[in-house]
C-alpha cells in the first residue's frame, strides 16, 4: 500500500516552514559510519521520502550528486524553490522502484520517512541499488520523550504537548506509530549482517511557540483532522498556542522553549 498524505500545496509550505532539519549529530554518525563501512568517494547520496529536502540539504556538502525522491510533487515543488545546491536534483518517485542502476549509489537515506515505505519492496530495492559497502541510513526521532523547557513550567507544557497529541490519536495512520517501536520490524528484516540500531541521541534545541504549533500543524494526522473538520483543527491549534503562552506567563508567541528530543537512526551496509 502507498501512503499519499504529503500531497496538498498547503501542506508542503507547513513542511518547508516548520519542519526540523536533522540534528548535526545525527549527521557525522551517519558519515562516520559510511566512512567506516566504504570509504571515499562519497559520490551518489539518494534521500527517499525528502518532502521539501531539509535532508537532501544537509547531505549535499558531503557528495557529489544528491538526489531527492518523493511520492508527492507539491513537496518536490517546493523544495526546488530553494536556491544554491546545484548538486541536489528532486525527483517524483517511491522508494519501492527507484531510477537507479544496480550498485550505483553510496548512501541512501529516509529522514523520518521509511516508516511509510513497503518493508519487504524498498528493502529488496535498497539491496539491488546500493554499491558493495554502500549504506543506508534511516533515521527519525520518537516523539513520545519529548521534553519541553521553559522556567519552572516545562512539564506542564510537556503536559499540554501530550494533551493534544491525544486529541490527534484517532487520526494517526498505523505506519506513524511504527516510529515509537523505533522502526524495530523494519531493522530486524533487513537482510545484511553489518547493522546497527543507535537510540537515545537526545538533541537539544529551542523553538518558538509560534514553531512548535506549527510543527504540531506539519503532522500527518493533524492534516488528516484538519481535512475531516477544519474548524475544529483551525480552533485547536489556536488553542494550544494560548494554553502555553499563558503557562508561560508571556504574550509573544516568538518566545522560545527550549526542546529536547530523542533521534534514532538504523544503519546498515550492504556486503562486499
Ligand atoms: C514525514 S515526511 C518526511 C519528509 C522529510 N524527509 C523530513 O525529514 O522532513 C514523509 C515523506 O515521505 C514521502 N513518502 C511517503 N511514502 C513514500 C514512498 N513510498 N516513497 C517515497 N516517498 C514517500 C511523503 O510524501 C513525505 O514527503
Amino acid at each position: 500500500m502507498t501512503y499519499r498524505l504529503f500531497e496538498g500545496k498547503d501542506h508542503a509550505s507547513i513542511y518547508q516552514q516548520y519542519r526540523f532539519t536533522p540534528p548535526e549529530e545525527v549527521k557525522n554518525i551517519i558519515l562516520q559510519y559510511l566512512e567506516k563501512q566504504k570509504g571515499q568517494p562519497h559520490v551518489l547520496a539518494v534521500d527517499l521520502g525528502c518532502g521539501t529536502g531539509q535532508n537532501s540539504r544537509l547531505l549535499a556538502p558531503h557528495f557529489q550528486e544528491v538526489v531527492g525522491i518523493d511520492i508527492s510533487e507539491c513537496q518536490l515543488e517546493v523544495a526546488r524553490g530553494l536556491p544554491g545546491y546545484p548538486n541536489i536534483t528532486y525527483r517524483k518517485g517511491v522508494a519501492e522502484e527507484l531510477p537507479f542502476p544496480d550498485s550505483s549509489v553510496d548512501l541512501l537515506t529516509a529522514a523520518s520517512a521509511a516508516h511509510w515505505f513497503d518493508q519487504s519492496r524498498f528493502l529488496a530495492e535498497a539491496s539491488r541499488v546500493l554499491k558493495p559497502r554502500g549504506c543506508m541510513a534511516l533515521l527519525c526521532f520518537s516523539d513520545s520523550n519529548t521534553k519541553l523547557y521553559y522556567q519552572d513550567c516545562g512539564e506542564r507544557l510537556v503536559h499540554i504537548y501530550k494533551e493534544v497529541k491525544q486529541v490527534l490519536l484517532p487520526y494517526t495512520s498505523s505506519p506513524v506509530a511504527v516510529t515509537e517501536g523505533k522502526l524495530e520490524e523494519l531493522y530486524s528484516a533487513i537482510p545484511f549482517p553489518d547493522k546497527e540500531r543507535i537510540e537515545g541521541i537526545w538533541v537539544t534545541s529551542s523553538i518558538s511557540v509560534r514553531n512548535l504549533v506549527g510543527f504540531i500543524e506539519s503532522h500527518s494526522m493533524f492534516q488528516a483532522y484538519k481535512k475531516k473538520d477544519p474548524q475544529s483543527a483551525r480552533a485547536l491549534l489556536l488553542n494550544i498556542q494560548k494554553r502555553f503562552l499563558e503557562e508561560m506567563g508571556v504574550t509573544s508567541p516568538d518566545t522560545e522553549i527550549g526542546l529536547e528530543q530523542e533521534y534514532f537512526c538504523v544503519l546498515a551496509s550492504k556486503p562486499q
